[in-house]
This record gives structure tokens, C-alpha cells and sequence, in this order.
């Protein structure tokens, strides 16, 4: 915790919605007094209704709280047609592909180019409202297509990473029972093609027997398998479909989307997001967070297939009429100026992005960007994981050239959008602080008893009222939903939601997230279950046990440690490798483990549970704190010390 505090470039603050610290108390305590009367405001000011909502807040069947009630709209049309009028001509999305290509999709283009998708989904696969449609695609506008075409008919999309190996997009299509699927041939990075529909025949080799047909985008025009019957080029189906699509009446808590997310135990869960209090969220936070103006070129760097690009590339930019960039590539290629040039190229007004990102970007070019022209940035991001002060400061001084407000937002896949955040217009700032929650937003730090910890004592973040574009349930799984976020804690006897991250104030009030404090590892910004790792390991014949855990690093925030028993006379010459490959194949690339240790057994309990945390201190090579004396075998904690030691050298 610093004590350092940046103030608001006066400029910034002037031309901002929210000025001041002291307006931002004024509507923080305006929704404290009057709750529903401050989102009634937003929703009537914000969202073009169809037929207008009889309530505003419904939570007698709490926590499946409903927001809006009866009111009707489109998602689609917020995003797209209502813009028409105004901004027909606007560019809406801005792409830049990975060897620099460039198209510029006006709202005019996006509505036709949407409304022809929607026609073929609904015309030659017969996908009505309610059906699931899961997108394995890369970053390319045809991907922005398929969620606002779904949107507009009301299926509901799930994206799935392009990461994902073919077994996790297998398990995500079979937990939804997706009647379709969406991909692209391949696209492009680092100047070469790579493939994605050869990952989609491989799941549906295994499985998603639900899936009747997919349809492939054609990007990087490689040679791709088709099964007859089942898979269908896009660019020969759409060219003669109508531009003009009538869009679907949508009840404000209809399912928009789901999202499927790593918790703390069993399989990625499917988390429902739904219309109305979705996307007015996604709105109001391009408007506070990224004070989002008319002219402004916006670009956010995240993939479309997590939570931020959903909200922050596709809905809330689109539904706030911006120009939003999109980029199919990697910030560092062909070299570490290639996010300044197009900063520069495009004269970009907010930059998004993840520290991970942040510490890449500065290790590999410290004055990279001092080389192009950046003074259009007004606003710089960062999303996924606490960032540190070495990495703020790079970014602040350098990139931004002390003059841009750096909003550092804390927020979930389950949050739907930012919870806590600077306001870049009013809030001081304190590098590595997330500040002050949203207006409208009471998340709060207590313990389980929803008391207030001491300054700079950890509790848990809560969020202690409902809010709009919070997490509906998990996809089919209520008790699930409950036991997750509504069982560990209650404020005033009522449980409240739980974030699964710890969090601290300081002295000013100011929140520090400090991590999860459940077992789910955040590496370079993406959440992984240890269980989930674990169980994919566990599978594999050679093992006995496995256990996972978090470690600290540099440029990735946490790399995944893991511990293997093998089984008695399995000999295997390259137990990381072959970890490894398991890990790659189950679940993908990104859950890839940094060490492999190989031990003779884990420190258990008389009981027989894993003492993770003992597991952590080695890994991390710390001081063993715990008691080992009442192991089972307490001699294993030196042993598998010693195991990590000879793996280092
Ligand atoms: O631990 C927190 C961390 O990322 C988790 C949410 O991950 P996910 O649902 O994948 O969404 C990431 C993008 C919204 C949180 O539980 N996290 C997110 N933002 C921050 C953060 N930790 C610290 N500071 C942040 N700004």
C-alpha cells in the first residue's frame, strides 16, 4: 500500500460527467437514500424500452434477485439501430488484423451486416430464441456479428476462448447443449495463420452430440475439413441474405449470454448474464469509467472470448455509440511498439488493457513509446489482477505522460461490468488502489458476520446489495449459484454476494484487492481452478496425486506450481512434459504449469486432507508456519522440500 496520491489532470476533470469526489458522494448517497429510484433514473434515462418495466427490483426470491421487471427491449437495437439516426455514418468497429490490415464498419454497416447474420442463423440453421449458439472465434468483426445477431434474435451465445483445447470447448458445449456453432477457419498472429475449426471437429468428435450444425467464417482461407451436412461456409451463405431483420422482444431478464468461468471447486461454470440490467451496466461504465465522448476512439485489448470483451469491446462501447477498435494480433508483433503505433494510427483516446500486458509492453520496449505520438490517449485501463507500482508508474509516466487518469478496475465475469474503479475525472488516485466502488455499487470489505475489518486487515469482498448486471445463476445449476457466491457471508443476517477475493482499506477509505482467497490462480489475467487442474491431471494413468498451486510471478502475476505423486513403478523420463501436454489438451495452453515437481507424497492430515498451504510455503519459499508435527507423515514436508530443491537446480 502506497500513500502516494495522483489528482485528476484538472483538463480531464473539467470536460468529465463526474467532476468531483464531491458529485461522486452525491450519487453514492443518493443510491444509499433511495435505491430503486437511482437505477429507475438510469434505465429510463439509458435504455430504449419496448414496453416499459412495472418494477424495478424484485427480491423475493433472493439471491435470484430480478431487475426490471416485465420491461421489454433488445439488446441488439441498443447497441445498433437506436444509433442510426445519429450516428449512421460513425465508425463502429475499427479493426486492425494482425498484419495491419484494416476495415472500418460503420453503425450503418454493423446493422446490416448483423441483421444478414441474424437472417441466416434463424433462415438456414433454425435457431430461435432461447437456443444456446457457442462462438469459438478469433478477433475478427465476424465474431462481434455473431453476438449482436444472437442478440438480436435471442439465442443465447456463449463464447468460448480460442484458447480452449478441445475437450474444454467440448465440455462447454455439452453444459449448454449448444444446437450450433460458430467458428473461423483460423485467423492470424504473429504474422502466420493459425487454426481453430480442426479444434472444433476434434470436440465434436468427442462429444456435443446437441450440435447440429457449424458454421465457418473463412479468415485466413487455410485448408479446412467440412463434414457434409453438418458444416457450412459463411461467406457463400450470406451473400444473399436480407439486411433487413426484424429484431426479437426480449423480456429484460431473458438470458443474453452465458460464460463459462473457473471456480474454486468442480468444472467451469456457466455464468448467466441477462438483458436488461446487463446492458444498461455495460453502458453507464463507458459513460463514468472511460467517460466515454462522441468523438473518441476507444480500444480495449482483451479477447472476445473472456468478460471484458464482451462488455468492454462489444456491448458497453457499442451500446454507448463509440468507436471501438478491435485487434486481431498481439501488442508485441512485429515488435514492442506495435500498441503505440496504432495508439498513434488511429489516435486512440482510452487504451484497456491487463498489467500482465502493461509488464510485457515495458520490459520489452521501456521507451517504446516514446517514440510515437500518444498525446491523444486521455485514459488508460487496466482489468484482471492487481497491478503493481513499478508497472503503474511505466504506465502512467510513460505512456500516458503523466497527463492520462489511469483507472485501475476491479470487477468479475460475474459482475457483468466494473464494480470498483477510479473516476477518471475526480478520483485521486493511489497507484495499486482500486479506489471506491462505482456509484450505485455497495461492495464493501467485511468479515463473515458482515463487520468492518481494521485498516489494513484482510476481509472478504462483498457485494452487499443487488446491482443489475450482476450474475443471474449458473447455467442449470441453482444450488450451485447459491452455495458459490451466497454461503460465506451475511451483512444484517442476509447473505450477500461473495466475490471469492480478499480486499483491504486503508486509513482514506481506499481499497486494495489483495487476491483470491479461495483456490483459484490468476495467471496473466485468466482464472484457473486448482480443482480443475487437478482433476485434468488426475485423469492421466501414471498419476497417483496431484495439488496445484499459485506462486508469484513477475510478468504473469501468478504461474501455476503443481505437485505430482506418481504411481508406484510408473517411471516417466519427462514428468513436465508430459504434465504439460495433459494440461494443454484437457484444458489448453494457458493452464500450462511453470513447475512440475515430482514427490514422493503430500502432507496430509490424520484425516487425509492436503495441507495446501504448506504446499504453498514450499513452492513459494516461504517458512513453513503450520504445524507439521500432526501430519500423518511428517517427514514427507522435508522430503518433497527436497524435491523442489534438486527441481530448481
Ligand atoms: O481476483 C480478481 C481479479 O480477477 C478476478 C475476476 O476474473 P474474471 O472473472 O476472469 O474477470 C477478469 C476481468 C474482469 C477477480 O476476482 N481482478 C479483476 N480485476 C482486478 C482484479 N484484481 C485486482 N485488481 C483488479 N483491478
Amino acid at each position: 500500500m502506497t500513500n502516494e496520491v495522483y489528482y485528476p489532470n484538472p483538463k480531464l476533470s473539467k470536460e468529465a460527467r463526474i467532476k468531483s469526489m464531491d458529485e461522486y458522494w452525491q450519487l453514492q448517497n443518493s443510491a444509499k437514500k433511495d435505491y430503486e429510484g437511482f437505477w429507475k433514473k438510469y434505465a429510463d434515462e439509458k435504455i430504449e424500452w419496448l414496453a416499459p418495466y412495472s418494477k424495478v427490483l424484485d427480491e423475493s426470491n433472493a439471491p435470484f434477485y430480478k431487475w426490471f421487471i416485465d420491461g421489454k427491449l433488445n439488446v441488439c437495437n441498443q447497441c445498433v439501430d437506436r444509433h442510426l439516426e445519429k450516428r449512421g455514418d460513425k465508425v463502429a468497429i475499427l479493426f486492425e488484423g494482425d498484419r495491419g490490415d484494416i476495415r472500418k464498419i460503420t453503425y450503418k454497416e454493423l446493422s446490416q451486416e448483423v441483421n444478414r447474420f441474424a437472417n441466416l442463423l434463424k433462415e438456414d440453421f433454425g435457431i430461435k430464441k432461447g437456443d444456446r449458439v457457442v462462438l469459438y472465434m478469433p478477433m475478427i468483426p465476424e465474431a462481434a456479428f455473431a453476438m449482436l445477431a444472437c442478440a438480436r434474435i435471442g439465442a443465447i451465445h456463449s463464447v468460448v476462448f480460442g484458447g480452449f483445447s478441445a475437450e474444454a470447448l467440448k465440455d462447454r458445449i455439452e453444459d449448454a447443449k449448444a444446437k450450433l456453432v460458430i467458428t473461423a477457419d483460423g485467423a492470424y498472429r504473429k504474422g502466420k495463420p493459425y487454426m481453430l475449426k480442426p479444434v472444433v471437429d476434434e470436440a465434436l468428435e468427442q462429444g456435443g452430440d446437441s450440435v447440429e450444425k457449424v458454421l465457418v467464417v473463412k479468415r485466413n482461407n487455410e485448408e479446412i475439413n467440412l463434414v457434409e451436412g453438418r458444416d457450412y461456409i459463411y461467406n457463400d451463405l450470406i451473400k444473399d441474405k436480407s439486411t433487413e431483420c426484424e429484431f426479437e422482444v426480449m423480456d429484460s431478464e431473458d438470458p443474453l449470454f452465458l460464460l463459462y468461468t473457473s471456480g474454486s471447486t468442480g468444472k467451469p461454470k456457466g455464468v448467466q448474464h441477462s438483458q436488461a440490467g446487463y446492458i444498461l451496466w455495460a453502458q453507464m461504465t463507458m459513460e463514468w469509467v472511460f467517460d466515454i465522448k462522441e468523438e473518441d476512439v476507444y480500444w480495449c485489448t482483451a479477447d472476445i472470448g473472456w468478460i471484458t470483451g464482451h462488455t468492454y469491446i462489444v456491448y458497453g462501447p457499442l451500446a454507448a455509440g463509440a468507436t471501438t477498435v478491435m485487434f486481431e494480433g498481439v501488442p508485441t508483433y512485429p515488435d514492442a511498439g506495435r500498441a503505440w503505433k496504432m495508439v498513434e494510427a488511429h489516435k486512440i483516446t482510452q487504451f484497456y488493457t491487463a498489467p500482465t500486458a502493461i509488464r510485457v509492453l515495458h520490459k520489452m520496449g521501456e521507451d517504446e513509446p516514446k517514440k510515437y505520438d500518444l498525446s491523444s490517449l486521455k485514459i488508460l485501463g487496466t482489468v484482471g489482477e492487481p497491478i503493481d507500482p513499478i508497472a503503474w508508474k511505466w504506465y502512467y509516466e510513460v505512456v500516458g505522460r503523466g497527463e492520462c487518469a489511469i483507472v485501475d478496475t476491479w470487477w468479475q465475469t460475474e459482475t457483468g461490468g466494473h464494480m470498483i474503479s477510479p473516476l477518471p475525472g475526480a478520483t485521486p488516485i493511489k497507484p495499486g488502489s482500486a479506489t471506491f466502488p462505482l456509484p450505485g455499487i455497495m461492495a464493501e470489505i467485511i468479515d463473515e458476520n458482515g463487520n468492518k475489518p481494521k485498516v489494513g486487515e484482510t476481509g472478504l469482498l462483498c457485494i452487499t446489495k443487488p446491482w443489475p448486471s450482476m450474475i443471474r445463476t449458473i447455467w442449470g445449476d441453482d444450488e450451485r449459484f447459491i452455495k458459490s457466491y451466497f454461503s460465506t457471508a451475511k451483512k444484517d443476517g442476509k447473505p450477500v454476494y461473495f466475490s471469492g477475493d480478499g480486499a483491504m482499506y486503508d486509513e482514506d477509505g481506499y481499497i486494495w484487492i489483495t487476491g483470491r482467497v479461495d483456490d483459484v490462480i490468476n495467471v496473466s489475467g485468466h482464472r484457473l481452478g486448482t480443482a480443475e487442474i487437478e482433476a485434468a491431471v488426475k485423469e492421466d494413468s501414471h498419476i497417483a496425486e496431484v495439488a496445484a498451486i499459485g506462486v508469484p510471478h513477475p510478468i504473469k502475476g501468478e504461474s501455476i506450481f503443481i505437485y505430482v505423486v506418481l504411481k508406484d513403478e510408473v517411471e516417466l523420463e519427462n514428468v513436465k512434459e508430459h504434465v504439460n501436454e495433459i494440461l494443454a489438451s484437457e484444458i489448453g495452453n494457458i493452464a500450462k504449469a511453470d513447475d512440475i515437481v515430482a514427490v514422493p507424497g503430500l502432507p496430509k492430515t490424520r484425516s487425509g486432507k492436503v495441507m495446501r498451504r504448506i504446499l504453498r510455503s514450499i513452492a513459494r519459499g516461504e517458512e513453513i508456519k503450520q504445524d507439521v508435527s500432526t501430519l500423518e507423515d511428517p517427514g514427507v514436508v522435508e522430503e518433497i522440500k527436497k524435491c523442489v530443491k534438486d527441481a530448481k537446480k
